[in-house]
């Protein structure tokens, strides 16, 4: 069975897709099989954003195909090792579904208490139904003052929940990169994939952790 890695909030446009698709792209560069699972079947942001990358001749192209169901999802994915599931901007039963079947939940948030506030609530709602609190995430984005992403990574640390080392700011080179089905990581400058690729590492980090012991290769790391 595949490795489960979702992404999901309550908010539109913080980033779900954003980092679906660079979880997507370091991925698939580290020789895993991925597929990029879109649920949101309205606006199939990813679908589209890998349309565009293989219509662009991308050195990687990421494999996205739009579901209605993580069920239905994980019936097609044996052959994959990750599967990223990227998902809509608003709170469904299916969303806990997509977070029962995830190995690993990433929960992008903003840095002021408006974004923190309901990523929180929503954080205490996955623990009550039974979410282990080490499967659950929070990836600081859109950043846009490094004292606001401290004083945000406080108000986490007071919750208990983890707060991933990294964060993404709020750059126009971010966007331009997704309008050329690239990602946050292969932008035009390379402070900004910098910055992207330290918050991607320590997600890969994680997901060979999972893909290491989905295949029976114990580490104590
Ligand atoms: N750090 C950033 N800097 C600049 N633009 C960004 C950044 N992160 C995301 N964006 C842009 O903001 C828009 C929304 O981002 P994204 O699609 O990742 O959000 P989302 O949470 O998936 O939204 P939705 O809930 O509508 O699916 C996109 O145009 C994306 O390119
Ligand atoms: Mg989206």
């Amino acid at each position: 069975m595949p490795v489960v890695l979702s992404v999901i909030g309550q908010k539109g446009g913080v980033g779900k897709s954003t980092l679906a698709r660079a979880i997507s792209v370091v991925a698939t560069q580290g020789d895993l099989r991925v597929r990029l699972v879109d649920l949101d079947i309205g606006q199939q942001t990813s679908v589209r954003w890998s349309t565009t990358r293989a219509s662009m001749r991308a050195k990687h192209p990421v494999d996205a195909q739009a579901f209605s169901s993580v069920r239905d999802a994980l019936a097609q994915a044996e052959d994959f090792d990750l599967v990223v599931v990227d998902t809509p901007g608003h709170l469904s039963p299916e969303t806990f579904e997509v977070a029962r079947a995830s190995d690993l939940i990433i929960l992008p948030t903003g840095t002021s208490s408006d974004d923190l506030h309901p990523v929180t609530l929503l954080l205490y709602e996955l623990e009550q139904i039974g979410i282990p609190k080490d499967r659950l995430f929070v990836a600081l984005c859109r950043i846009l003052d490094p004292k606001e992403e401290r004083w945000a990574r406080h108000y986490l640390d007071t919750t208990g929940f983890e707060a991933l080392e990294g964060s993404l700011p709020e750059r126009l080179g971010y966007r331009r990169a997704h309008n050329r089905g690239k990602s946050v990581t292969e932008t035009n400058e390379l402070a900004l994939n910098e910055r992207a690729n330290q918050l991607m590492a320590s997600v890969l980090k994680r997901v060979l952790r999972h893909v290491r012991r989905a295949n029976g290769v114990y580490s104590s790391r």
